[in-house]
């Protein structure tokens, strides 16, 4: 049994995490600062928490020394790295403060990580939450079957209704699931690139100090328990809010904007394997369910899951800078790693988010 610390450990994937992992015997501890935007009710969460046995620290990832002492106190041989600011367009107002989140709160990680390891603790493993926002557009193929990395769409081409990945010379690309071990990161987004950082800071900070570092690139992680009051949240969870609300759908683009939603109980057996595993892998790996679908059919799904008659969707043909044409996960390296497999397909998920949902509204 392992003495795990979670950063971030309250939100939707960390507190799911920690009862996993404390119910399989581990010691838990989860460091969070109970973001107001993420946490309407906290105190349930804290309590939720420490009812399963999870020690519970109120802190800053960017307070090196709560950090570190949090460290020593749980004498954390384990850290999951997940706290951060998490909304991709809040990311475009908020540079600065996602840097500060994200990026700096990453590097204070790495010096208490340092300053534990001055006290006597070991900690031998990392482990971080990363995105598929690294990729960007992602792995395409061109016209003559060769892989390619898109560069970012132009807003002139989506606002006259072009809405393909090109190249750079503006040839148009048929997108494919991306992997770390062959799509180069082209992050279009602040929140993308900060979690790019993220990523080169743990490598580079911790690469000789003898630590394992494991990185799960997550595609889009939904499910029960994500929060319906945060605007810059999941986008089923933004879809179910609205439709219990009676609003209607306004979908982007032409609604044919491809993802990967990805149950988070799946995320969680992840991260929960990547704390248990012997050795970590030395890849990046990529999670997801593996299997793409439009925003269109993802939205039809959930009208028909909450019972509710047709006509509620608008597609808008409006469009966000930075959005991405589809993002699809090749989880192959995952399987194969980690012995792992996604077990909740999206009609089973979608059912179990929207009877949440309902519940919880
Ligand atoms: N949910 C997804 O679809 C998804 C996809 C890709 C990557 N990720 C990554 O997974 C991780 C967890 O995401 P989530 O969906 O559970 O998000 P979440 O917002 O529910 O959880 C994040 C937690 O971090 C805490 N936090 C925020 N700022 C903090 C700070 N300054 N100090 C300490 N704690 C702070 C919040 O209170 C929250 O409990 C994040 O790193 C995110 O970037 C999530």
């Amino acid at each position: 049994m392992s003495n795990i610390l979670i950063t971030g450990g309250a939100g939707f994937i960390g507190k799911r995490l920690a009862l996993s992992l404390r119910s399989a015997g581990h010691n838990v501890t989860v460091f969070d600062n109970l973001h107001a935007q993420v946490h309407p009710d906290s105190k349930k969460t804290t309590s939720e928490l420490n009812v399963a046995g999870v020690i519970f620290i109120f802190g800053d990832i960017r307070d090196i020394d709560a950090v570190s002492e949090a460290i020593v106190d749980a004498n954390s041989e384990i850290i999951v790295h997940l706290a951060a600011e998490t909304g991709t367009g809040q990311s475009y107002d908020l540079p600065a403060h996602y840097c500060d989140v994200n990026v700096t709160g990453t590097a204070r990680l790495i010096e208490a990580l340092r300053a534990a390891g001055r006290e006597g603790v070991e900690v031998r493993r990392v482990v971080l939450a990363g995105s598929r926002a690294v990729y960007g557009e992602g792995a395409c193929r061109d016209r003559d079957g060769r892989e390619v990395t898109a560069v970012p769409r132009l807003s002139a081409d989506l606002a006259a209704g072009d809405f393909a990945p090109k190249d750079a010379n503006g040839r148009p690309l048929d997108p494919v699931p991306s992997r770390a071990s062959n799509t180069a990161p082209a992050p279009a987004s602040v929140y993308a690139s900060t979690k790019l950082m993220q990523e080169y800071l743990l490598r580079q900070g911790l690469e000789q100090s003898g630590m394992e570092i494991a990185i799960l690139r997550l595609q889009n992680v939904y499910g029960a328990g994500q929060s319906l009051h945060n605007p810059y949240t999941g986008v089923l969870s933004i879809f179910a809010q609205q439709l219990l609300d009676g609003k209607p759908l306004n979908i982007y683009e032409d609604g044919e904007i491809v993802r990967d939603f990805v149950y988070v109980s799946d995320v969680v057996a992840a991260f929960h394997r990547l704390c248990e595993i012997a050795e970590v892998p030395d890849e990046t790996l990529d999670i997801g369910s593996g299997t793409g679908v439009t925003i269109l059919e993802v939205a039809r799904t959930m009208i028909a899951a909450l019972g509710l008659e047709g006509g509620r969707i608008t597609i808008t043909g409006q469009f966000r800078p930075g959005d991405i044409r589809y993002a699809v996960a090749d989880i192959s390296a995952a399987k194969t790693a980690l012995g792992w497999a996604p077990q909740v397909n999206l009609s089973d998920g979608i059912r179990a988010l929207v009877e949440w949902a309902r519940k919880s509204a």
